[in-house]
């Protein structure tokens, strides 16, 4: 069933009952669930959660940490995926045919993963190719749909993730002049501007218009911009770390690489989710720190290093709103739908996708 069968139709959404059962029912009925299954059920869930479904969570991860868990894991019958949709596709295309992804809520999705859709870009593709010719080599992030991701396989490319980002993008830049990088411009522009290509030699891609936006010749573009974003990280402005630091001149200002090249630029240091984490973790008991990424993930870290003092660079705080659409009702009834053998929220990439998405999905996972 497809987002727009639920939406359209109202199928497939969580019966009414379920909001009105207390927490601590719940609770108790996910624990037992988790405990009947074993081994045979395995939730995988995003830093980007909230804490009610986390703590039921037997993995969690940033993207790469996820797909490469999904990879890996042989013995799970269910995959109950607690993330957004393009998440859940990754882990169901690299799992067996044997192992069923379910995602609790298919609305879900990721609104940068929506910025790129399969007309747009065999339009933009063939548009670039008749300026360009065959010089460039597609790359996604892998916020984007299996269609996306099978284009990119298709055409000798690779997905990448903000924690690999930087090596996927040494290795296209091996295996072609130029580079097409999609949704997500601030990543590819931080990535590549990390790797020493100077910003005018990146141009952008506007789906909307058709139009490659750039004042140069276009031949001089090493790095081609989709003009995608998102729109959590966008809420971070230079503006903010400007008065945060006002304020308090030591603190410290983390932020997702998802931010605009001014805010990265700005920061003292970016990363992927992961990366968040484990900086902070490590760094002296005491240090403040203004973190810049989805507000689930920054209440966590707070609560886990209380040693820390953190908070988020945007004070109105961001969160993900369809990272939030799992919580723990959704999560219990896709349990007992599973328990009951009428699964719903079925993610099932087709056959033809799944083969060239695989391509672009391994390509990046065997880049160390
Ligand atoms: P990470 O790969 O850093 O977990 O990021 C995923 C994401 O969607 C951030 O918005
Ligand atoms: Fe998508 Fe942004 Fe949400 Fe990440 S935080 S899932 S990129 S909308």
């Amino acid at each position: 069933m497809s987002i727009l069968d639920v939406l359209q139709g109202n199928r497939g959404l969580m019966p009414e009952s379920y909001k009105t059962l207390s927490v601590a029912d719940m609770e108790r009925r996910v624990a037992e669930l988790k405990q009947k299954w074993g081994p045979k059920l395995l939730i995988p869930g995003h830093h980007y959660q909230k804490d009610e479904v986390i703590q039921f969570a037997d993995i969690t991860g940033d993207s790469l940490q996820l797909a490469q868990m999904a990879a890996q894991n042989q013995e799970a019958e269910f995959i109950v995926f607690c993330g957004v949709h393009f998440m859940a596709e990754t882990a169901d295309m690299l799992t067996a045919d044997r192992q069923t992804v379910v995602l609790p809520d298919m609305r879900a999705g990721c609104s940068m993963a929506d910025m790129a859709n399969m007309e747009q870009t065999e339009r933009a593709w063939k548009h670039l190719q008749e300026l360009v010719g065959d010089t460039i080599i597609p790359l996604t992030y892998v916020n984007s749909t299996a269609e996306i991701k099978a284009f990119v396989g298709r055409h000798g490319g690779a997905t990448v993730t903000s924690s690999n980002a930087k090596q996927v993008l040494e290795w296209a830049l091996k295996q072609k002049e130029r580079i097409l990088f999609l949704p997500d411009q601030h990543l590819g522009r931080n990535t590549a501007y990390d790797l020493g290509i100077p910003l005018d030699e990146m141009a952008v891609w506007n789906p909307m218009t058709d139009q490659l936006e750039t004042e140069r010749d276009p031949a001089t573009a090493k790095i081609i911009l989709w003009k995608g974003h998102c729109s959590v990280h966008e809420k971070f402005t230079v503006d903010h770390v400007r008065s945060i630091r006002e304020r308090d001149k030591n603190i410290r200002v983390i932020v997702h690489p998802e931010c605009s090249y001014e805010v990265v630029q700005f920061a003292d240091c970016a990363g992927s989710t992961k990366f968040i984490i484990d900086t902070i973790r490590a760094a002296e008991p005491g240090t403040r720190w203004a973190v810049g990424t989805e507000m689930n993930l920054v209440q966590r870290i707070k609560q886990q290093y209380p040693e820390q003092q953190i908070e988020s660079l945007n004070p109105d705080m961001c969160p993900c709103l369809t990272m939030n659409r799992i919580d723990l009702p959704h999560l219990l009834w896709a349990l007992e739908q599973i328990d009951q053998g009428e699964p719903v929220g079925v993610i099932r990439v087709g056959e033809q996708v799944r083969q060239e998405a695989v391509l672009a999905l391994n390509r990046m996972l065997a880049i160390r």
